[in-house]
């Protein structure tokens, strides 16, 4: 038996790294996995191997950012599977930059994707989830929990996802509902990979959120999301979980 046996888990950002990870592990314990991202292939190799675990899988290519995509994408799931136990928004973006240079353009596809794409997967699927007793993993940050030089928008989105956790869950307090976030430190993914920072940045103002550790593993996040989604964390409600090697500590 595994803990998420008859059980459909929703992920987004599904197709790389921490979600890709997250889906592997909720596969293992016996969940059905929807994947959701805007990268199809990503999302084809993920569900090769979920299938190969012998779990049951299907995906959904879009955007996050756009209400009726995700809206649409919750209602596709509840429909092909029959129900929904678990939202993980996973999904995000990340680009490092000077204040000055902060454009319009960037600004708002950051808060797009990394807040409003959490918000309105929520709103989708908080009815389902009420009726399954389910729960929500939302994935902020260390840079949620603590002021981060040269990358404001980041900062500001995933100190969002923070308090957008705690609203919820006080709004559900009364119902049969968990909502809780995962705030992970740096971790090798291709988001860390492919990071952007200015040349000329001050690395005095950089140095206090690099921590003393390594870098974890995306497995070492899924091994957590997957804990908190499970009843094993029933009494985990409106909780930010630090899984950052002791960064956000001191
Ligand atoms: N990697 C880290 O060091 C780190 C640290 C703290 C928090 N996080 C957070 O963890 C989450 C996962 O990041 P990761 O490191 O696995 O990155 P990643 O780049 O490996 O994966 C992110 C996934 O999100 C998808 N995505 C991006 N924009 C999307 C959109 N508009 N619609 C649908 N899908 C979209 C991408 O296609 C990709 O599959 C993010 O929310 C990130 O902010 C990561």
């Amino acid at each position: 038996m595994g803990r998420f046996d008859g059980r459909v888990a929703f992920l987004t950002g599904a197709a790389s790294g921490i979600g890709r990870a997250t889906a592997l592990r909720m596969a293992e314990d016996g969940a059905v996995v929807v994947g959701f991202d805007r990268d199809g292939d990503g999302l084809a190799e993920v569900a090769g191997l979920v299938e190969a675990l012998g779990a049951t899988v299907s995906t959904i290519v879009g955007d996050v950012s756009d209400r009726d995509e995700c809206h649409a994408a919750v209602d596709h799931a509840v429909a092909t599977h029959g129900r929904l136990d678990i939202l993980a928004n996973i999904a995000g973006v990340a680009w490092g930059e000077h204040v000055a240079d902060v454009t319009a353009e960037g600004w708002n596809r950051m808060l797009a994707i990394n807040v409003s794409g959490v918000f309105w997967c929520c709103q989708a699927a908080l009815p389902h989830l009420v009726e399954t007793r389910g729960n929500i993993v939302n994935i902020a940050s260390n840079a949620g929990l603590m002021g981060q030089a040269y990358t404001v928008a980041y900062s500001t989105t995933k100190g969002a996802v923070v308090n957008m956790t705690r609203a919820l869950a006080m709004e559900f307090a009364k119902e049969p509902v968990r909502i809780n976030a995962v705030a992970p430190g740096g971790v090798v993914t291709s988001m860390t990979r492919n990071y952007s920072m200015p040349d000329d940045v001050d690395f005095s103002l950089v140095r206090p959120y690099m921590g003393f550790r390594e870098m974890a593993d995306p497995a070492e996040l899924a091994n957590v999301i997957a804990f908190v989604a499970s009843d094993e964390a029933s009494r985990m409600h409106g909780a930010i979980v630090s899984v950052d090697g002791g960064l956000t500590a001191g």
